[in-house]
């Protein structure tokens, strides 16, 4: 399995992370689900009137966590959310989600789409050496 299968996988598998971004100098963070590998990037969803949007606007620096309480494995993804306004991307993640299709759909101007560039995905747990993948 190539190491972003693996990154994508593992999130698919807890369903939730939480999603930290950079606002002046106080930093945010909220539970997020969505994620999509895509044409080899793995992408986020949300929409641009929320205040998470507008903060990576700003300044596209993230870092995500998730657990996965099974294996005792954390994942952090630490780069940059790029937004990305192919339709294409955001029918796959509606596609993938459906039941966000009574909030989003590709043409509504707020349905968002972000892509990690410049990543670096570490799974960490106490019993293993730390392992990272490139995104
Ligand atoms: C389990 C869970 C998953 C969520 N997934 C998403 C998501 O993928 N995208 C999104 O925009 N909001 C998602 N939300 C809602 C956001 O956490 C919520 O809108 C939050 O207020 C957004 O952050 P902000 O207020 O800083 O913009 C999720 C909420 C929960 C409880």
């Amino acid at each position: 399995m190539e190491g972003i299968e693996k990154v994508s996988g593992f999130l698919d598998k807890t369903k939730t992370y939480y999603l930290a971004t950079v606002d002046g100098d106080q930093p945010r963070v909220r539970p997020f689900g969505t994620i999509l590998l895509y044409e080899g990037k793995l992408y986020i969803q949300t929409g641009k009137v929320k205040p998470v949007s507008q903060q990576l606007a700003a300044n596209p620096k993230a870092e995500l966590c998730a657990f996965d309480g099974e294996t005792g494995t954390w994942l952090r993804i630490a780069g940059e959310l790029i937004n990305d306004d192919s339709r294409d991307v955001k029918v796959a993640m509606l596609e993938k989600y459906p039941e966000l299709k009574f909030m989003y759909n590709p043409d509504d101007d707020n349905t968002q789409v972000l892509f990690f560039k410049d990543a670096t995905a570490t799974f960490s747990s106490f019993t293993a050496a730390p392992e990272t993948v490139k995104i």
